[in-house]
């Protein structure tokens, strides 16, 4: 961890922080200082395209979520530096908030860009987005929220689409049932541009948290 990153840990994690510690059910417009519709997003690494679109989308609030320290501390720093009031930094697993510490239909968006691909066959139970994990998701999800997932792994990418398309929760925002054209408004993020240096392809998923 940087000098600086540990320095804004220590100075903004009281005001922008947040511990994942599954003991309470968060408030949202309390933890952000207004009802603006609020975003999760899993796993931001270091944070720079958080801090992108949040600068970007000040009427959106970003509830930003990972357990790497360092990362918190360079997105509490960015957010800082930017003069963004609409960030949220959450530490711990983005499971035990979702399922102890948000309220059914309290947010208005999902974004998971570029999830940990877990290439080996015997590891594939780790990946994060499963039909367990979808219906947990499902129901914090507002009706009409949008779950954005990307990731440059494409046998992750087929299973992200078949357990997107499989479930009765979502369905997908793109009329031949495929994947989306990356939206303007996802910037490049680190862990892509380190992917694309390899060759990969980037696949971008846009699903629809359907009515009930
Ligand atoms: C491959 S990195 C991608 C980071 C970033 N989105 C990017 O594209 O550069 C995946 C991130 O997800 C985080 N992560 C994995 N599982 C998580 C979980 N259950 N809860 C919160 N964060 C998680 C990891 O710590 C890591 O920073």
């Amino acid at each position: 961890m940087t000098a600086g990153q540990a320095d804004a840990l220590q100075r903004l994690w009281p005001k922008w922080g947040l511990d994942i510690d599954g003991q309470r059910v968060v408030d949202l417009g309390e933890l952000f200082g207004n009802d603006n519709p609020v975003v999760l997003e899993i796993g931001f690494g270091m944070g720079e395209a958080t801090a992108q679109m949040a600068a970007a989308d000040p009427g959106t609030n970003i509830l930003a979520v990972d357990v790497h320290t360092p990362g918190q501390g360079n997105l509490l720093s960015l957010a800082d530096r930017n003069g963004l009031n609409n960030v949220r930094v959450g530490n711990g697993d983005a499971i035990i908030l979702l399922r102890e510490m948000l309220a059914p239909d309290s947010l208005d968006g999902l974004r998971v860009y570029f999830p940990d691909p877990w290439p080996k066959k015997r590891h594939h139970k780790r990946r994060l987005i499963q039909p367990e994990f979808l219906s947990l998701a499902a129901t914090r999800l507002k009706p009409g929220a949008l779950v954005h997932c990307a990731t440059d792994w494409e046998p992750y990418a087929e299973q992200m689409l078949e357990a997107l398309t499989a479930h009765p929760d979502f369905e997908n925002t793109q009329a031949d049932g495929g994947f989306a054209p990356r939206p303007q408004f996802r910037p490049l993020t680190r862990f892509e541009g380190q992917g694309l240096d390899k060759g990969h392809v980037v696949n971008d998923l846009l699903f629809r948290r359907v009515e009930r």
